[in-house]
């Protein structure tokens, strides 16, 4: 499938070669083949944007023209002329790298994506980036500017961040790659990704490619790519307990420091985790306010519930306590009234189920 697909664009790379030759800017790490060049420029692009690092670019070259001179540096001169970048173990690396690759490979920077690979500082991307622009090795990258281009024009929905989108997107740039001329095709990826398939806004009234793009075709370019939300989501336990008492219900009203404020649910203890039942009957908060003699009288399977960022483990104890002692939030209501309680949705189907709502 991927294979026809990608027959089928077979001139998508020769398109934005042609663009890239007609509208590139000239950057000052495009004029030349230098691996050690390309790397201070790759680094310090992984860290800011091209107008920022610029000037940075500038004056390392000047200062340290070469790896050895890099290598000899010291440590705060480094870090002096890395200033205002962030992340200062990029630059505490770059210099353990310049002196392992000025022993190693006696000042010569290494050209191949295998070596590359093995230094600190360098991943797939970067590791691609040097080898196919310094000496044409057919290795494609695959940065975010990438995963835009690919994203829109092939339709892809994967998330960029999965593990799985990651193997398709990677697969596809390994495929697409110009065997020819590697270093100008994943040139001219990222910079049409840049200028021309931006973030936001994107240029589709140029785009020479747009008759066979899936996102301007169906006008989604503002939901691709598609990013999973890596926010945590956070997991909870909570124990509802059912007390009857003749036609009445015991409710709780929620407070609105929670979800749910305000709304209407049941007498609840939350747990960090799932604990047995015989645990659940014997917690203090519990016995404070039902006794200690509790009988449990059902007990519902979990229901997993999903939020936005939560994900909630929720079963009902029906319970016959000993006492009870109300908390303020508590009343006891009878079925009538309780229909026209506000109440989150898992707490309503539960209760409307026991009392044959
Ligand atoms: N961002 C990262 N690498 C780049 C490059 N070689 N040219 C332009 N932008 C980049």
């Amino acid at each position: 499938m991927l294979i026809i697909l990608l027959l089928l664009h077979m001139n998508f790379s020769d398109e934005l070669v042609q663009w890239y030759i007609q509208n590139k800017r000239d950057l000052p790490w495009r004029n030349t083949n230098n691996a050690y060049i390309i790397w201070l420029s790759e680094i310090i692009l992984q860290q800011t944007r091209v107008e920022q690092g610029l000037p940075y670019f500038n004056r390392f070259v000047e200062q340290y023209p070469d790896v050895s001179s890099f290598a000899a540096a010291h440590e705060d001169d480094i870090l002096k002329l890395w200033q205002g970048l962030g992340y200062y173990s990029r630059g505490r690396n770059m210099l353990k790298t310049a002196q392992l690759v000025n022993e190693l490979y006696n000042g010569k920077f290494p050209e191949k994506y295998d070596e590359l690979i093995k230094l600190k500082g360098i991943g797939e991307y970067t590791a691609a980036a040097i080898s196919s622009f310094s000496a044409n090795e057919a290795k494609a990258v695959v940065d975010g500017n990438v995963y835009r281009v690919l994203a829109r024009y092939f339709g892809i929905d994967e998330p960029i961040n999965s593990t799985k989108g990651k193997k398709t997107f990677q697969q596809m740039a390994d495929e697409l790659l110009n065997q020819e001329q590697p270093g100008l095709h994943n040139q001219a990826m990222m910079e049409f990704g840049a200028m021309l398939c931006k973030p936001k806004n994107p240029a589709c009234g140029t785009c020479p490619v747009r008759t066979g793009c899936f996102a301007f075709i169906h006008n989604t370019t503002t939901t691709l790519p598609v990013k999973l939300n890596k926010l945590k989501i956070r997991e909870r336990y909570l124990n509802y307990f059912l007390i009857v008492d003749g036609d009445t219900l015991l409710m709780n009203k929620r407070d609105e420091k929670d979800i749910w404020a305000n709304m209407y649910d049941l007498p609840m203890i939350e747990t960090p985790s799932l604990i047995s039942e015989t645990d659940l009957i014997n917690l203090p908060q519990l016995n404070d306010h039902f006794g200690k003699r509790i009988k449990t009288l059902d007990i519902s399977p979990v229901y997993k519930h999903i939020l936005t960022h939560q994900r909630l483990y929720v079963r009902f104890i029906t319970i016959q306590p000993e006492q009870v002692n109300l908390s303020p939030n508590w009343f006891f209501t009878d079925i009538e009234n309780l229909q026209k309680l506000a109440m989150p949705k898992i707490i309503f189907i539960f209760i409307k189920k026991i009392f044959n709502l």
